[in-house]
């Protein structure tokens, strides 16, 4: 009775080391695990730089060094999502030890279901093909002006901001966007100019952050020049004068995940 007992008790526990194997191996991941050298986390938190209590994501967090990182130095609120149960468990381990548990919070979840709309920054160390795949959630899910750093991969046609090499790291590059408001069309706006304020009406064609088109003003219209978005504000040349704006915000949600 007693041998038939433990008989039974050992297929059971050799059937869920099975199964738990099984779950492991089965976790989907698009990128595998590579943490990025602490040198270029300094790195994208510079180019970023993260204002105390705004909300920082790292896509794919691995062991939480960029969370952790930004909620220490910066005073941040960090997200951490990572598909990998055994990232999670490093992540929050090692947000306990860091002391910043209260800011920080690490979710297992598919990088792609991710709601980050409310990201204030967002930070990525994935792959060619993920930052394509995340490219349009981007632009169109996040705020003008929020901020977005890469380790190692750009994000195609969308030309980064800055793209910074970091030389204690063997030159790994790190790439920033601030993601630009959609301003393509007509907007009434006030122009600043070392002169003054004056009203003026633009009709703009809009390639990411890159702006071309027209400014009436009055009766005069000007040929945008250098026309570059930082989030909603505009700043180009027009004959030999610098002009920059505030553009009215259009509000966008995309509807695919
Ligand atoms: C290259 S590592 C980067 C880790 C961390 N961000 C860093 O820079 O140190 C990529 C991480 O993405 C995670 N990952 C891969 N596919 C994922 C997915 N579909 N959703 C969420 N996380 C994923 C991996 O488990 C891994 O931890």
């Amino acid at each position: 009775m007693i041998a038939q007992n433990m008989n039974r008790l050992l297929v059971s526990s050799a059937v869920l080391t099975m199964l738990t194997s099984l779950a492991i191996a089965q976790v989907q991941k698009d990128v595998p695990f590579v943490p990025t050298p602490q040198p270029v986390v300094e790195e994208m938190l510079r180019l970023a730089e993260p204002k105390e209590g705004e909300i920082l994501y790292d896509l794919g967090c691995g062991d939480g060094r960029i969370v952790i990182t930004a909620a220490k130095k910066y005073n941040v609120k960090g997200i951490g999502v990572d598909i990998d149960p055994q990232r999670i468990k490093e992540s929050n381990e090692n947000a306990t030890k860091a002391g910043v548990t209260d800011r920080v919070k690490f979710l297992e979840k598919n990088l792609f279901e991710m709601d980050f709309s409310d990201a204030d920054v967002l930070c990525m160390y994935l792959l060619p093909s993920v930052n394509a795949k995340l490219k349009p959630k981007i632009l169109a899910d996040m705020k003008p002006g929020a901020r977005v750093v890469s380790h190692a991969f750009d994000l195609g046609d969308w030309k980064p901001d800055k793209t910074v090499p970091v030389k204690e790291s063997n030159n790994r590059t790190v790439y920033f966007w601030i993601v630009p408001a959609q301003v393509e069309g007509t907007s009434d706006v006030t122009l600043k100019t070392p002169q003054g304020e004056q009203k003026a009406t633009l009709n703009l064609k809009q390639n990411y952050q890159h702006v071309a088109g027209t400014a009436k003003i009055g009766a005069k219209e000007l040929q945008i020049k250098d026309g570059k978005l930082a989030g909603d504000r505009l700043t180009f040349s027009a004959d030999g004068e610098t002009y920059t704006c505030q553009l009215p915000v259009k509000t966008r949600k995309s509807k695919a995940a």
